[in-house]
């Protein structure tokens, strides 16, 4: 099947379907990165209800809400599943501080993506070593960059397929799927943080600003880590 004909199928199938679906097509080495944001939350919770065999991880950037390391025990405790917690290479990052400082981030976006290079995007690539599959919670709606993205994707750098099985759900259709099914959620969330990330780099919004606007707030970049990188060729095989 090639890309094109699988967007087809999974543009027709509800997210729990989209994920039931990939586990199908895809026998080993299924993962899902969590930054335990709502989305994030939504496909644990679809994951853990349908048994499937995806792997859960997180990137600790050692730069976290505590309330989002609470929220990590909880969900763990609440869906009695492993979710891996992956940590940036020490040395690295004693070298960038002792070099430039705990905030270097603040002074250039080029310290900024350093400092996510190091500890979100290095570990990520190690968590992504063998998987065929990763699942995002990225949706459409967050920003203009995310508009185009596909159901699913080929990653060409890391050689895997993504699946971003929220695409196409809107932030109220998501708020109301966390509330019906009682799912947890950072605390934050009620508090003006739409998308919560590193403690230091995400603000609360006002009303009317922008989701992302929280995020990196006083740089006037794309406000993306490099975590998610451009799509490739719809031909591609998948499978
Ligand atoms: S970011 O690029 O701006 O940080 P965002 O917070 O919108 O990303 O999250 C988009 C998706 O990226 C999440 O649904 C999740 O799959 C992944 N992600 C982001 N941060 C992390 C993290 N700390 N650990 C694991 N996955 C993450
Ligand atoms: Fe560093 Fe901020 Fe990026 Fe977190 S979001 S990795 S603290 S620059």
């Amino acid at each position: 099947m090639d890309l094109i004909q699988l967007n087809k199928e999974l543009s027709s199938l509800s997210a729990e379907d989209r994920l039931a679906y990939i586990c199908q097509l895809f026998s080993d080495r299924l993962v899902f990165s969590t930054s335990l944001g709502q989305e994030d939350q939504v496909i644990t919770f679809l994951i853990a209800k349908q048994k499937l065999p995806i792997e859960i991880f997180t990137l600790d950037t050692g730069r976290l809400y505590q309330e989002s390391y609470d929220l990590l025990d909880r969900t763990i405790a609440r869906y009695k599943i492993p979710v891996r917690v992956y940590f940036p290479d020490a040395a690295k990052v004693e070298a960038m501080v002792y070099e430039k400082g705990v905030n270097s981030f603040y002074e250039s976006v080029e310290n900024r993506k350093e400092c996510c290079f190091i500890r979100k995007v290095e570990p990520l690539n190690r968590a992504l070593q063998g998987a065929k599959v990763w699942i995002t919670g990225l949706r459409a709606e967050q920003s203009e960059n995310r508009h185009n993205l596909e159901f699913a994707e080929f990653d060409e750098t890391r050689q895997l397929l993504k699946l971003n099985p929220l695409l196409d759900w809107s932030y109220e259709k998501m708020l109301q799927f966390i509330s019906e099914n009682n799912i947890p959620y950072n605390p934050l969330h009620d508090k003006g943080f739409p998308s919560i990330g590193c403690a230091p780099c995400t603000r609360a919004i006002e009303p009317g600003e922008d989701i992302r606007a929280g995020r990196w707030w006083w740089e006037a970049s794309q406000k993306e880590c490099g975590l998610h990188q451009e799509k490739i060729p719809a031909n591609q095989q998948v499978n």
